[in-house]
């Protein structure tokens, strides 16, 4: 792994740098590049800007690991309303939440109870609950709890990294499901046991992962910026761009979406708010090394 990669991804976890950091504002004023702001008012915004370039959001509060119940039922809280406003403004719109988020460091049960609720939520108003993939530690805990919920809501969606090892396997042990995947390279700093470290062993797994996913799943969903990926595949695949969604984050590729979205292709933004951004806002930086803390000393000067 690129070592400046390794550092930022190492920094995301770090509890020290993590109450301090986010004071600064370069810090800030580098964090609006991939995020509307902290409140649902401006995520709701920034969604209705992107509906008149045709593209569809979700939405993910930030937040994970959260330390008590409490939190997790505020989270799952926030999430309830934020599916009645965007029921409100009609807006083509889903959620994507955190098992961690949802209490699950505390009991696994907690997270499904809160999952139970949100995914019931969201059938009732015709869209997929999704599910983010967070560090290894928590997949197995995860695709359990996917597992279950499938059983009473079927469009709910995982999402699921290539850069792991064990994909395969999962993915096979989730065919007899009929699962809706997000399928992405992965954002974490994982061992080298455990997740391919090369950027080209990572994007054949990739590949390979979307060609079998694009027969076998209910529902595939590419969240990538990789828009040399997405042009392979729709070259490779009967199917080509009916074959599958793309999903991008608020702020990346901004004119490759609309440019996709104008051409054709199913294209989707992932609007991220909320006042806890520090990890997953790091995890951006550490996605371009280079480029993004250059912004970040640039706004420091
Ligand atoms: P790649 O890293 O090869 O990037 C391709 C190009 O896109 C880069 O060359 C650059 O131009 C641009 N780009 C990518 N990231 C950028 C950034 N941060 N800033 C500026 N430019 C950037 N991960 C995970 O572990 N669990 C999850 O649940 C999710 N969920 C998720 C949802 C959606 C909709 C997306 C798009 C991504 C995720 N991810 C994720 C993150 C994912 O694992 C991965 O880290 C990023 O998407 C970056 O990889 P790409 O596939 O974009 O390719």
């Amino acid at each position: 792994m690129d070592p400046l990669r390794g550092t930022l991804l190492w920094a995301s976890g770090n509890a020290t740098l993590r109450e301090h950091l986010p004071r600064f504002r370069a810090v800030r004023k580098t964090v609006n590049r991939f995020m509307p702001g902290e409140t649902a008012d401006e995520a709701l915004a920034a969604a209705q800007r992107l509906r008149a370039d045709r593209l569809p959001t979700t939405f993910t509060l930030l937040g994970e690991n959260v330390g008590g119940s409490a939190q997790a039922t505020a989270a799952a809280g926030e999430y309830l309303r934020l599916l009645d406003r965007i029921q409100e403004l009609g807006l083509d719109a889903e959620i994507s939440v955190k098992v961690t988020q949802l209490g699950f460091d505390l009991d696994p049960d907690i997270a499904a109870l809160h999952l139970e609720r949100l995914a019931e939520r969201s059938e009732a108003l015709s869209r997929s609950l999704w599910i983010d993939m967070e560090s290894a530690a928590y997949v197995d805990g995860t695709i359990a709890l996917y597992r279950d919920l499938l059983a009473k809501h079927p469009t709910s969606g995982l999402c699921i990294q290539a850069y792991l090892r064990r994909t395969w396997d999962d993915v096979r042990s989730l065919s007899d499901v009929s699962p809706t995947i997000r399928l992405v390279k992965g954002a974490y700093r994982e061992p080298k046991q455990l997740a391919f470290q090369e950027r080209a062993l990572i994007d054949e797994s990739f590949f390979r992962l979307a060609g079998h996913l694009a027969t076998t799943a209910r529902r595939l969903v590419l969240g990538t910026h990789d828009t040399e990926m997405v042009a392979r595949l729709t070259a490779a695949l009967p199917g080509g761009r009916d074959a599958f969604e793309i999903a991008m984050l608020y702020g990346i590729r901004g004119e490759d979406q609309r440019r996709l979205a104008a051409d054709g292709y199913r294209v989707r933004t992932l609007i991220s708010y909320g006042p806890y951004w520090y990890p997953w806002f790091m995890r951006r930086i550490a996605e371009k090394p280079v480029t993004n803390t250059l912004l970040a000393l640039r706004n420091l000067v």
